[in-house]
Order: structure tokens, then sequence, then C-alpha cells
């Protein structure tokens, strides 16, 4: 959900009245993801890197996530959808980990849709622990070496529960991946818009979903294979 900043700049205000409608872009997405199907929906909401942002603007962060916590809790709820979160979580203030909590606590049983939120995540931080998870059942002889196959490691991984992206979508020009999900994108299909993300609205999830259609997914098969 990239381009808060940029976007709060251009209308000569602070970095947290950008972040502020990136809220309004959030609800928006996901009203509109839940009523299209999607099953799941993963929001990079904040990195292990963004920690490194002027301590104003990581307490603006945290503070608004949890005003949004406690704001959305009933949408969440009239619409079925189940919160659920990744990330090294024990790394966020408590406060935020408590509204976090009471949230995925209250919305388990809600099956329309799981929205989850990344949290203080990052895709190497995420393999590391994996790989340290991994090691000590080694060591402790709960797995065998040559028993490691993809499937081990997916169930090492913060995104046990979900499965593979399928559409991964990158507002606000920029053309990377920031450490998002590196294994779990092996063979999504990669959507990049210029629009920032508090701009980002219903219309523009459809053209990314409507370009997503028309790309041919092969996994590596011919085109013959497939069709
Ligand atoms: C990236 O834009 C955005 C973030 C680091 C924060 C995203 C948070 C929200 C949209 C609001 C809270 C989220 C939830 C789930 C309620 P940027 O600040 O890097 O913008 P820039 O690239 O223009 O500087």
């Amino acid at each position: 959900m990239d381009g808060n900043g940029r976007w709060a700049k251009q209308k000569g205000m602070l970095r947290a009245f950008g972040h502020e409608n990136g809220t309004k872009s959030v609800r928006e997405t996901v009203e509109a993801c839940a009523e299209l199907g999607i099953e799941n929906l993963t929001l990079y909401a904040f990195s292990t890197e963004n920690w490194n942002r002027p301590k104003l603007e990581v307490d603006t962060l945290m503070k608004l996530l949890v005003s949004s916590l406690k704001k959305e809790i009933k949408t969440l709820l009239d619409n079925n959808i189940k919160l659920s979160a990744i990330g090294n979580l024990k790394s966020l203030p408590k406060k935020v980990l408590r509204e976090l909590n009471e949230v995925i606590e209250n919305t388990k049983d809600n099956k329309r849709m799981t929205l989850t939120l990344a949290l203080s995540y990052g895709s190497r931080e995420e393999l590391l622990n994996t790989v340290k998870e991994i090691s000590i059942k080694v060591k402790n002889n709960i797995i065998s070496p040559e028993n490691i196959d993809e499937s081990i490691i997916n169930e090492h991984l913060y995104t046990r529960n979900l499965p593979d992206v399928d559409l991964l979508i990158r507002t606000s020009g920029e053309q990377r991946i920031s450490n998002f999900l590196l294994w779990q994108i092996a063979y999504a299909e990669l959507y990049f818009t210029p629009i920032l993300w508090p701009d980002f609205k219903r219309l523009h999830l459809y053209d990314a979903i409507i370009e997503y259609q028309k790309r041919e997914r092969r996994f590596g098969k011919t085109s013959e294979q497939i069709s």
C-alpha cells in the first residue's frame, strides 16, 4: 500500500494525513474483495524495515492501526470477514497486539474472506524464522533432513494457513517486491500501478483483476498443456 507519503506531500500536508486517507482505501478494497468473492486478501501494512522511520511516524501508524481495528470490527463482523496477522507480532507495542488479538479472536469463526495484515513483516525474517524452527525439529529428531520438502517449509511460514499468492498489486509506481512474501509469490502475477495508495479505489482494483484475468498462468508448462 505504497504512496501515502507522496500523496500527502502533493497536497502540502503531513505524511500522517496520507496514512489516514490510506485507511479509506483499505476499507474500500476490503469491501470490494469480499463482494467479489475473493477468499484471501493480504495487506502489507508495516514492514520490518518501517521501524527505521522517524519515531513520530511509527507512533502515528501504530495509533492508526489501533483506531482502525476498533472502528472496523463491526464491518468485519457484518461482512463475515476473519482477521489474521503475519509478521514478527511480538515486536508490536502491547496496545496494538492486545487490540489485534481481540479482533482476531472475535472474528475467528468468520468464513467469507480472510483479511491478513502483514505487520512488522519481512520475508527474509520469516524465512530465517522458518529455518530456525525446522533446524530445532531436526536437532530434536522430530523431522529428518531427507524429509524436508516444500510442504514442510510452507507449514513453518507465518502464512501456513494461506494459499500461494495469485495476484500481487503494488501501488505508487514502484516496481519492486520489497521483502514481501518472497517464497509465496513464486508464481504470482505482478501488477504495478502508478496510483498512490490513498487514491486506490474499487475501480482500480477491478482494473488489476481484469488484467490478471487476461494473463496465462502456465506454472512452467506450455500453453498447449494448460488449454
Ligand atoms: C507506504 O506508503 C505505507 C505504509 C508504510 C503504511 C500503510 C498503512 C496504511 C495504509 C494505514 C493503516 C493500515 C491498516 C491496515 C488499517 P509510504 O508512507 O511509504 O508512502 P511514500 O512511498 O509516498 O513515502
